[in-house]
């Protein structure tokens, strides 16, 4: 089924070909259309019309009015203020249109594919082998995971990179450090029933290898010879290696599962992935004298990258010891996703703290020609700090980095609680508390962090994300299943559009704000900000409410035509907050 247009689009159409009309030498003019409320609409974009063509805006205004088509749409227009016009819909219009659009049988709710889609390559949940996951890593992966679903659901082709931390210096302290200490390795034998047990002793390993890293130079150095070995492909070292890598992808894929969210393997291509493209990256980059020699080294500098003495700080792309770091991988990394993936964009959901990487990584690719900033564009999306209740950034009363499995533990216990005591009448099993529980706490953390800009830092309080009250995704799972009930309890009558209907303001408001469903996709995606849909999603629940409080659905039951079209307005705003909740990455339960 074709989709069926939004009623902003339709409108903004109508607009564009009446402004076209009146002035042809100056199409296509914006009209820029936003919704108001001295009307359903109002379009602004006469004035910069009228002051190019040098003309009168309310008189252009006038004459705009008096070509538009109205189309059984728009019942009233009128010219306002400096130029304005107040645009005012037909009920009629209102319903048929959503109406249309809720039976479109795909779910898409009548959202249009792209005109264009493109290839996105996007780099995001990208923990660290041998490392525990931690805020910042749920960080990457919510955003990331929002972000891969809003710009699939537009139709772009979408190709998903874990670039997981599985090389360099600290696996050379690792394995030397397991050679070294042998009796570290039985220790870990004992505990590789659970992944997370595994996951504690790589990390207890982990911490005292770096102890002896950083208080031992010789053991620095036997280290930094193995990252030698590892990078040369000793066999030895490489079976070593191995095995830390595979014993974290249990524990990161444990983690994902209860984030409720899909991780491929195929995906996860670290570090590590790249090793072979290394020296043809230095060598290309050499060539094209995009890096030069220095100290050593083999670097880029930058004009306005300068240290706190005033020299400039340069990209390392290779140490003086012949070792490669973070910033060749990096730039190997986008060889391959522009040449072989084919990319036009790519997206790195990446801590805000690693933005001067990233600023220099990219620069150094669009000097080598690789990025182009315009076909072929990198961006960052860059998130900031999460902070505990005090403001600081997040750790344990011991000052401890907090573990990402106890956080997501402790909210879903939390919200076991909730659903529990919502539950007065005892009529979920055990069983159900507990899957809804997951359900409940995993998309409270995840919407807590969705809903803030991701640049922004934002605390992270359980109580308030577990609220039923405010702006959280409990509040939005509610409305859903409140909706559900609703829907359950009218039994006989079944949601029914009745355009012939008048419409009351209530109606009207949340009528014409699940009309901006597809306009808030394309926003969202565009912008690559799952922001923009957390706080759709979170007016259409509050204007669910207004309507619900004002419009009788049930009781006191309405003539039975009012009462089809408000079930009917009821199902399709379950829908859109079904599909909405799902793009970023949360359940919504039918009961609660
Ligand atoms: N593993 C890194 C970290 O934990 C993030 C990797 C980001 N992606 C990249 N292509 N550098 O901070």
């Amino acid at each position: 089924m074709a989709p069926v247009k939004s009623l902003t689009a339709s409108v903004h159409q109508r607009l564009a070909d009446a402004l076209s009309a009146t002035l042809p030498e100056a199409a296509p003019v914006d009209p820029l259309l936003r919704r108001s409320d001295r009307a359903d609409f109002q379009a602004n974009g006469i004035l910069a019309l009228a002051k190019k063509a040098k003309a009168n805006p309310r008189e252009l205004a006038t004459q705009v009015v008096g070509n538009v088509d109205s189309g059984g749409v728009i019942k009233e227009i009128e010219v306002s203020g400096p130029g304005f016009l107040n645009i005012t819909l037909t009920d009629t219009a209102i319903i048929e249109n959503l109406a249309a659009r809720s039976a479109d049988s795909d779910g898409r709710l009548g959202v249009p594919f792209s005109d264009s889609p493109g290839t996105t390559v996007i780099d995001y949940a990208q923990p660290n082998v041998a490392k525990e996951m931690h805020v910042g890593h749920l960080r990457s992966a919510v955003i990331g995971d929002a972000v891969v679903q809003l710009l699939e659901f537009t139709g772009e082709n979408v190709v998903r990179r874990h670039h997981i931390g599985d090389w360099g210096t600290q696996f050379g302290m690792l394995i030397q450090y397991l050679d070294e200490h042998p009796h570290e390795l039985d220790h870990k034998a004992e505990a590789q029933a659970s992944g997370e047990e595994a996951m504690s002793n790589l990390d207890r390993l982990y911490k005292a290898a770096r102890k002896l890293f950083d208080s031992d130079e010789e053991f620095k150095t036997r280290a930094r010879l193995r990252v030698v070995d590892l990078q040369a492909g000793d066999p030895a070292t490489l079976a070593a290696w191995q095995k830390f890598v595979d014993e974290s992808k249990i524990y990161f894929f444990s983690v994902f599962e209860k984030l409720d969210m899909e991780i491929r393997d195929a995906d996860i291509v670290g570090e590590s992935g790249y090793n072979d493209m290394l020296d043809e990256t230095c060598r290309i980059l050499e060539e094209k004298k995009v890096a030069v020699h220095s100290e050593g080294a083999l670097c880029v500098f930058f004009d306005d990258v300068k240290g706190p003495d005033g020299n400039p700080v340069p990209l390392i792309i290779r140490k003086s010891d012949g070792g490669y770091g973070y910033a060749a991988t990096d730039l190997s990394a986008i060889r391959d996703r522009v040449f072989n993936l084919k990319a036009d964009n790519l997206i790195y959901v990446v801590d805000a703290r690693q933005s001067l990487h990233f600023k220099m990584v990219f620069e150094t690719a669009r000097r080598a020609g690789w990025l182009n900033g315009e076909d072929v564009k990198a961006y960052q999306l860059a998130f900031g700090t999460v902070l505990g209740k005090d403001g600081k950034p997040f750790k344990t009363r011991e000052g401890e980095t907090v573990r990402l499995v106890d956080l997501l533990d402790e909210a879903v216990d939390r919200a076991t609680t909730v659903v529990r005591e919502k539950d007065v009448l005892g009529q979920l099993s055990d069983a159900e508390v507990a899957e809804r529980g997951a359900q409940v706490g995993i998309g409270a953390v995840k919407y807590a962090d969705l809903s803030t800009s991701a640049n922004r830092d934002y605390k992270f309080d359980l109580d308030q994300m577990v609220s039923l009250n405010g702006d959280t995704s409990v509040y939005l799972q509610y409305a859903y299943a409140r909706i559900q009930s609703i829907l359950r309890k009218a039994g006989e009558v079944r949601p029914q559009a009745h355009p012939e209907l008048e419409l009351a303001d209530a109606e009207r408001a949340l009528a014409l704000h699940v009309d901006a469903f597809a306009e808030t996709v394309a926003e969202a995606a565009g912008e690559y900000a799952p922001h923009k849909m957390a706080a759709y999603l979170y007016q259409l629940a509050s204007l669910f409410t207004t309507f619900y409080d004002k419009c009788p659905v049930i009781k006191p039951a309405p003539p039975q035509n009012i009462a089809e079209n408000r079930l009917f307005l009821s199902d399709v705003t379950a829908k859109t907050l079904h599909q909405g909740m799902a793009l970023l990455g949360i359940r919504t339960p039918e009961r609660l």
